[in-house]
């Protein structure tokens, strides 16, 4: 069937999105195609040799962040996130578990969506990559040194975070929005508990403006912005000339609050929001807005002990559109629009849209003149809209169906990713002639090029992010891994290269040249800078100390024994924290501990670390702990044993290693 049908199809009955998984199996099931045998060379990474790029995908519902290397599609690494991590006890161990904080209490499962590198003058610059979760509204920044997450932030007054966590051209702020509009607590709304059918009168979006310090790294709300509630879905801040720009798709522009899939598809046009973030910074700074109480933590690893901690937040400050005049604009796009993406000179600006055929592009320059010229069709919330024609560079025809994401390769092309006729397809940017198109397997999502959300993308591969795997693998039952493919972007053509799974559902990824982040990696952590009040930095440090009922055991990992590795006199009804340093300090030694019975989780240790879980013995025995580490050839010789006696028992408390205690 052709794609014409499909969109006919699409379209009858008016209720175009249940269609949509007809016309993904019905009218594009293209027959898999076995990429060229010399496609295999293009990705061939030796054994010993290393990939030229990082991918960094997110991992959707696991809550993480997944490391491919590219070209090969090896997996590198995943990075615990917004999820309690059985592999090596974050989000479990004492150290870490207050990273999993929220106002609503530990909520250990998030669902990522977009991955967004630290950028200086408007390139990757290799530092942090930040990170959204949806469900809880949060951001996380992770350490690009380490990769791990250093701090998680919540945003309040949003809800269904979608549209973050993109920064600014020098990481000055990162951005997070509400897509699912609420109530907003009072002074500034009508409170929280009111009506959902009252939602056209009640109900706001927020646009937050999360402010990044530049040395470290650590995230704080600078302000929130409201703004009438619609659907607030992706956005991008601009580079280059329109760097001092945010952009913004919405839908929902009809205000509706249930069967949205219809009630939402209403009207033809819905918009893209764009605020100048710095005339808006400015109101902020001249105490514009208002100061409303919003409950929400921030978590984050002390830099000198290395143990999370939990700052109780308490209020925001939030703007109103009056509060920006000529700093914030709206401007018509084509029915539900979703991807937004800016062009590396930042004159660009591309818009997905899922029910559409055409990616209409803007242009920044005409949108200067439209706001000179004050060429607007009235307002919406005290926002002005923009004339589309104004604004419109021009429409890209014949982009598929369903165009959802736009990248760009440096060298005046844009690509865009189709959900429904699963392709990826190829324009000009002066223009927006039609270049090439690919079939992709299947149904696209996101898709990204290398740096193509920078100044100057690398424009070597592209990724298609598919949403349906089906039969590209060997099956695994009714669930699977998602599919990704690599394209090789050099050249006239696009030529696939490569198909490979990838966990969870990884909604957007970026990739970084390796060498902006291989050679400053920490490859162990110093013992004489660990300062975690629990480290024990020599064996004969290694001590058991009680108070009362809790008892806390200081211990020490090195190949191939624990200090202590006898402990006697815990008794039922204690609590026993055990904080175990690995005192190595050499590469890729990590040690594991394990303890029969515990109900928390094992942890692994790196080196110069110290780590403690928590164990409650309920029942008098003898308890053996391990280390789950293979880490020298006598590393199953690395155990011990804790004797547990009853609550009343008078067995003293003793410990030692190579001794009868
Ligand atoms: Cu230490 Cu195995």
């Amino acid at each position: 069937m052709s794609i014409y049908k499909c969109l006919k199809k699409l379209y009858v009955g008016g209720i175009a999105l249940l269609s949509i998984v007809f016309v993904i199996s019905g009218c594009n099931s293209p027959k898999s195609k076995i990429g060229s045998e010399d496609a295999a060379t293009d990705v061939y990474v030796p054994p010993g040799k290393h990939d030229k790029y990082y991918s960094f995908m997110s991992g959707g519902w696991t809550g993480n962040v997944s490391v491919y290397g590219i070209p090969s599609g090896r997996h590198l690494y995943t990075i615990p996130v917004f999820s309690q991590t059985p592999t090596n006890g974050y989000g479990y161990t004492e150290e870490t578990k207050s990273m999993l904080n929220t106002s609503f209490g530990f909520v250990p499962w998030g669902d990522t969506h977009h991955v967004q590198p630290s950028k200086t003058n408007g390139d990757y610059d290799g530092r942090w990559i930040f990170i959204n979760d949806r469900n809880t509204p949060r951001i996380a920044r992770i350490n690009l040194k380490t990769f791990r997450t250093d701090e998680i932030i919540e945003i309040p007054n949003t809800a269904g975070q979608h549209s973050s966590a993109f920064c600014s051209s020098n990481t000055e702020y990162i951005s997070a929005n509400t897509e699912y509009s609420i109530p907003l607590p009072k002074p500034l709304g009508n409170g929280v508990d009111v009506p959902i059918k009252s939602y056209k009168k009640n109900f706001h979006g927020t646009i937050s403006l999360i402010k990044v310090n530049q040395k470290t790294g650590e995230m704080n709300i600078g302000f929130q912005i409201e703004v009438p509630p619609f659907d607030y879905d992706l956005g991008r801040f601009g580079l280059g000339v329109s760097k001092d720009w945010v952009f913004y798709t919405c839908y929902n522009s009809e205000e509706a609050h249930t069967l949205l899939e219809v009630n939402a598809s209403q009207k033809d046009k819905d918009f893209v929001l764009a605020v100048n973030w710095k005339k808006a910074e400015q109101a902020a700074a001249d105490g514009k807005g208002q100061l409303v109480s919003s409950n929400y933590d921030h978590n984050f690893r002390d830099p000198e002990t290395g143990v999370v901690k939990t700052e109780v937040m308490k209020q925001v400050r939030v703007l109103q559109t009056s509060d920006l005049k000529g700093a914030i604009y709206y401007m018509p796009a084509p029915k539900s629009p979703h991807g937004i993406n800016v062009s590396p000179s930042g004159e660009y600006i591309a818009e997905g849209g899922k029910l559409s055929t055409v990616v209409p592009v803007e242009s920044f320059s005409k949108m200067q003149n439209a706001i000179q010229n004050n060429d607007t069709t009235g307002s919406l919330g005290g926002i002005p809209i923009l004339k589309y024609e104004s604004v419109l560079a021009y429409e890209v025809k014949n982009a598929g169906l369903g165009p959802l994401h736009v990248e760009y390769d440096g060298n005046g092309h844009g690509y865009n990713s189709d959900f429904i006729s699963s392709e990826i397809v190829k324009w000009d940017l002066k223009t927006g002639k039609v270049l090439d198109r690919h079939p992709a397997y299947y149904s696209t999502g996101h898709l990204t090029v290398a740096g193509g959300d920078t100044r100057h993308p690398f424009g070597e591969y592209l990724i298609a992010l598919n949403k349906i795997t089906k039969d590209r693998y060997l099956p695994t039952g009714p669930e699977m891994f998602a599919g990704e493919q690599l394209f090789d972007i050099s050249g006239n053509k696009m030529k696939l290269l490569l198909d490979f799974p990838v966990e969870g559902e990884p909604h957007n990824a970026a990739e970084i040249p390796a060498s902006l982040i291989d050679t400053g990696q920490v490859k162990y952590f110093k013992l004489s800078d660990n300062h975690n009040p629990y480290v024990t930095r020599k064996e004969h440090d290694a001590k058991v100390v009680r108070n009362g009922k809790r008892v806390d055991v200081y211990m020490t990992a090195i190949r191939s024994h624990f200090t202590p590795d006898n402990i006697e006199g815990i008794k039922v009804g204690d609590t026993v924290y055990m904080h175990v340093t690995n005192i190595e300090q050499e590469w890729d030694i990590p040690h594991g501990f394990a303890m029969k019975g515990n109900l928390n989780a094992g942890m692994l240790i790196m080196p110069g670390e110290t780590r403690t879980t928590v164990w409650k013995p309920l029942q008098p025995g003898v308890y053996p702990f391990y280390c789950t580490d293979f880490c020298s050839a006598l590393h199953q010789e690395m155990q011990g044993y804790v004797r547990v006696s009853p609550a009343n028992s008078d067995i003293k408390l003793s410990y030692g290693t190579n001794k009868d205690i």
